[in-house]
């Protein structure tokens, strides 16, 4: 069997490298438009980190995983084709600001009419708006030629970060498909693919629509959570309680669960907002504005808090950032992983450049040349791919970027922790506020330092959700 992936990125680079290693008599090519991020698959500096891809990688290409720029050679020879291309929001025309923009999907499926010899599975991979099968089954099978094509919803549901971890042991798969008896032995094909290494339990069927809006109804659910903490963590500063001890106890209830309960600076990443956005839209088009509103709030609360932040620093230090070092700690969107789509450091950096703030950036993992691309970048841009994104001709002169923490927080003002990274842990913080302006702040977006450790070597400290520094009543944290 041969398996064709269009589209080399976050989710067609990491799901065929484990397709292939758990799958060896299957053979994997997985395409791309992008002559670099194929370069760059086929070198030892992979485009994209996640921890475990390399060593995946390294075990399978060459043997029965391949990365090619020759898209139409691949889809003409494979059985199976997933397509995992950019599915970005629309910024013009019906629907902009929400709807999803399906150029590339479209192009991609008029490209495998176009080639295909044989019968083919094509599967979603992108997550797409509800009923985007329809369309796409119709521009196959208006342009098949006499081929046969079944089309397959698998949406993806790994985490950037731990996405060789949750490929290896999902908590499920999902598999929708046309309700007839070749969309079953379709189904069945792509089941016994994963079938090779995920327990039958764990790999799920439903029908096309339902397994496409499971999609965006998981991620609303997540981001709704996040939301959900951070409102209380806003409730907490006003009144005095902490967040952290808030959402442990009720996550102890078993029917609401631990995980992500973590109040922060806001979620990121390139799906939940969009996923919302495109769940919005869908509410709207069939007459639900109750539905889009209530979803949309999960959107709104996110911007606040992100703000909200921003105010808490600028409220700080004496209404004023203009012209003072600000040092920001982590600009990817969360810990583990270098892409910075979305990422609430790209709107509190703007914000903090809105007040003239200089800014000195350390990520461990995020280019200077990608931190200029996300700040002067419009808002949606980003989910293009890369070459057909337009190029940052200035770059924001207040911000630099440096390899290293103490570098970035040497004579600034404040620091800003906005990524959870675990080294930002370990930082010598007194050898750090040895180093800085006084006095000297700290505003942790991710709530990983000890404030109490901090406050004793000197620093003012600000945490999402904890009781306030004297420092910081009486500051409105909302302009
Ligand atoms: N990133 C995630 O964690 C995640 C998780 C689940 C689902 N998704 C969804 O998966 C889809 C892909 O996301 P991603 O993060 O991998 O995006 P990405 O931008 O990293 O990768 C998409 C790739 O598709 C390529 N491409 C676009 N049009 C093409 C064409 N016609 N032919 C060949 N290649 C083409 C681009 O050059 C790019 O390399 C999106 O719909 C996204 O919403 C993403």
């Amino acid at each position: 069997m041969r398996i064709c992936c269009i589209g080399a990125g976050y989710v067609g680079g990491p799901t065929m490298a484990v397709i292939a290693l758990k799958c060896p008599d299957i053979e994997v090519a997985v395409v791309d438009i992008s002559v670099p991020r194929i370069a760059a698959w086929n070198s030892d500096q992979l485009p994209i980190y996640e921890p475990g891809l390399d060593d995946v990688v390294k075990q399978c290409r060459g043997k029965n995983l391949f990365f090619s720029t020759d898209v139409e050679k691949h889809v003409r020879e494979a059985d199976i084709v997933f397509v995992s291309v950019n599915t970005p929001t629309k910024t013009r025309g019906l629907g902009a600001g929400k709807a999803a923009d399906l150029t590339y999907w479209e192009s991609a499926a008029r490209m495998i009419a176009e080639v295909s010899k044989s019968d083919k599975i094509v599967v979603e991979k992108s997550t797409v708006p509800v009923k985007t099968a329809e369309a796409i089954e119709k521009i196959l099978t208006h342009n098949s030629k006499g081929i046969k094509f079944q089309i397959l919803s698998n949406p993806e549901f790994l985490a950037e970060g731990t996405a060789i971890q949750d490929l290896f042991n999902p908590d499920r798969v999902l598999i929708g498909g046309r309700e007839t008896p070749e969309g079953n032995k379709a189904i069945q094909a792509l089941k016994a693919v994963y079938a090779h290494w995920v327990p039958e339990e764990r790999i799920l069927t439903a029908n096309l629509w339902s397994a496409e809006l499971s999609k965006l109804a998981a991620n609303a659910f997540l981001a709704q959570r996040i939301s959900s903490v951070n409102a209380m963590s806003a409730l907490c500063e006003a009144t005095g309680a902490d967040v952290t001890q808030v959402s442990y106890a009720v996550g102890k209830d078993t029917r609401i669960g631990p995980k992500f309960l973590n109040a922060s600076v806001g979620f990121g990443g390139s799906c939940f907002q969009k996923d919302i956005l495109n769940l919005v839209y869908i509410c709207e088009c069939n007459g639900l504005p109750e539905v889009a509103e209530y979803w949309k709030q999960v959107i709104k609360i996110n911007d606040y808090q992100k703000n909200r932040f921003v105010n808490r620093v600028v409220a700080s230090m004496f209404n004023t950032v203009s012209n003072k070092k600000i040092a920001i700690l982590g600009f990817a969107f969360k810990k583990d992983t270098g892409d910075t789509r979305e990422t609430p450091a790209i709107d509190v950096c703007k914000g903090l450049l809105g007040d003239k703030a200089r800014l000195s950036i350390y990520d461990p993992q995020v280019t200077e040349d990608q931190v200029q691309r996300d700040l002067s970048m419009k808002k949606f841009d980003w989910d293009h791919p890369l070459h057909l994104q337009p190029m940052s001709p200035t770059t924001v002169k207040q911000v630099s970027c440096v390899w290293d923490a103490y570098e970035a927080t040497k004579d600034a003002h404040g620091i800003c922790i906005l990524t959870e990274w675990d080294e930002f842990k370990q930082l010598d913080f007194k050898r750090i506020y040895d180093n800085m302006q006084k006095p000297a702040f700290v505003f942790d977006g991710r709530n990983i330092v000890n404030m109490e450790q901090l406050r004793e070597i000197g620093f003012i400290v600000y945490s999402i959700g904890k009781p306030l520094d004297a420092w910081l009543k009486d500051m409105p944290a909302v302009a």
